[in-house]
């Protein structure tokens, strides 16, 4: 295994009702003006900004509202975020909601407490955050990214057309609160692409080196068998508690940083999704199915063993007779079956992307990372492009 350190500084409250359990303890230590971050009003529609707002009140705290955070959160409405909670003195964040909420509110909770444009210190190159952010808590609504657990936010510069994330350990919420029941009324589509995130970010950490021997190997297989299991006990049955807590947990699971250590992680996939997602907006989980399959016939034959191992362990495809890259073809197939299956896009067609996209001027802009079985270029990603349209 390659060398670590390990923190994760978020406290988690996990299960039924945790919210009306804990949440008023928990909003005493960070001060009594707090600012409300949500996304464009799900949780007004199924009852949570009820239930919190009561809590809140109850506690005596001065509420001050944050909303519309969308899909792809931007820097603009960072910049909103921001605005908002220094007009009006909010000592901590509590953000409601998935991915693009809590993104967004850890870019808030820096860019609140600033002086400097946080995109270009923090978001167009790694920087150090020498300072404290406002304090972040955050109640997860859909399970996906896994952003509870971690410092990452990805955010849309929608000028300079790039989706880039940052992880910074000073950005870990405080808190964060799970409750499965609170995913209940999340829209199937919605659903599917969360759980196929978590698969992803799985994935993409677990087709990196090292190959022999390590725990974050067995972890992620264990996980990935997991979030397949119950996504398909959830299609079935959305009000499916075990399935609903298991894909929660999975996601947390699969993004806290835990099966990343000791390993190099690849996340070139990512890269590419992200954008894709700069210039269409497309949906993060459903970009993400339909590039993986493409982009594992690109690189299973430089992974070969480990592409074997995943057909086997993770798709209980038997290798009786056949040779090794059969075997791993067979895996890659098995993962694109699962996606048709579940009802994910298969093509970029199907994501709803337009004929006339300028694929290369996309291609040339993807990140290049170092983790992948093969080094990317820019050509190549291009080919994968046409290769999904
Ligand atoms: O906005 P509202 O009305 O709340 O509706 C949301 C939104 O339309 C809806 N939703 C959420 N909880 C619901 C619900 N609808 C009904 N009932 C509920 N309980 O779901 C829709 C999607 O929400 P969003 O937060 O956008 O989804 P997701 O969690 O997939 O987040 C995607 C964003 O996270 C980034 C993605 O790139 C994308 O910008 N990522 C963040 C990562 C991280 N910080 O670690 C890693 C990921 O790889 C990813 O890149
Ligand atoms: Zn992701």
């Amino acid at each position: 295994m390659n060398n670590f350190i390990f923190e994760n500084s978020t406290k988690v409250f996990f299960g039924k009702g945790c919210v009306k359990e804990y949440l008023s303890c928990l909003s005493s230590k960070y001060g009594e003006r707090v600012l409300l971050a949500y996304g464009g009003g799900s949780i007004k529609k199924n009852g949570i900004y009820e239930e919190v707002m009561n809590i809140l009140e109850k506690a005596g705290k001065t509420v001050i509202e944050f909303s519309g955070i969308m899909a792809n959160p931007t820097y603009a409405k960072v910049q909103e975020g921001a605005r908002i909670a220094r007009k009006n003195y909010a000592d901590w964040i509590l953000g409601i909601g998935g991915g693009s909420v809590m993104d967004c509110c850890k870019a808030v909770s820096l860019a609140a407490v600033s002086q400097k444009d946080i995109w270009n210190e923090y978001w167009a190159k790694p920087g150090i955050i020498d300072f404290e952010p406002l304090p972040l808590g955050v109640i997860v609504t859909v399970a996906g990214t896994g952003s509870e657990c971690n410092g990452g936010a990805v955010i849309t510069n929608e000028a300079l057309k790039i989706k880039t994330g940052r992880d910074y350990p000073k950005c870990n919420p405080k808190f964060a609160l799970m409750d499965p029941e609170y995913t209940y009324t999340v829209p199937v589509k919605q659903m599917v692409s969360g759980s196929f995130d978590i698969l992803s970010h799985i994935m993409e950490t677990y087709f990196s080196e090292p190959n022999e021997n390590n725990v974050s190997d067995d972890i992620s297989e264990a996980l990935m068998k997991n979030v397949i299991q119950n996504l398909r006990a959830a299609v079935k049955d959305p009000e499916d508690y075990t399935a609903r807590s298991n894909l929660m947990w999975d996601a947390a699971m699969a993004e806290n940083r835990i099966i990343k250590l000791g390993k190099k992680c690849d996340f070139e996939c990512h890269q590419m999704e992200h954008q894709l997602g700069a210039f269409t907006d497309c949906n993060h989980g459903c970009g993400l199915a339909v590039l993986h399959p493409v982009y594992y016939r690109h690189i299973y034959k430089y992974g070969l063993s480990k592409f074997a191992r995943f057909a086997k362990n993770v798709w209980g495809i038997q290798p009786d007779g056949k040779s090794e890259e059969q075997l791993a073809e067979a895996g890659v197939n098995a993962l694109a079956d699962f996606i048709k299956e579940i009802g994910l896009p298969s093509s970029f067609h199907e994501l709803g992307l337009p004929e006339d996209i300028n694929l290369k001027e996309i291609a040339d802009s993807c990140n290049l990372v170092p983790g992948s079985y093969k080094k990317m270029s820019h050509e190549e990603i291009l080919e994968i492009f046409r290769e999904c349209m």
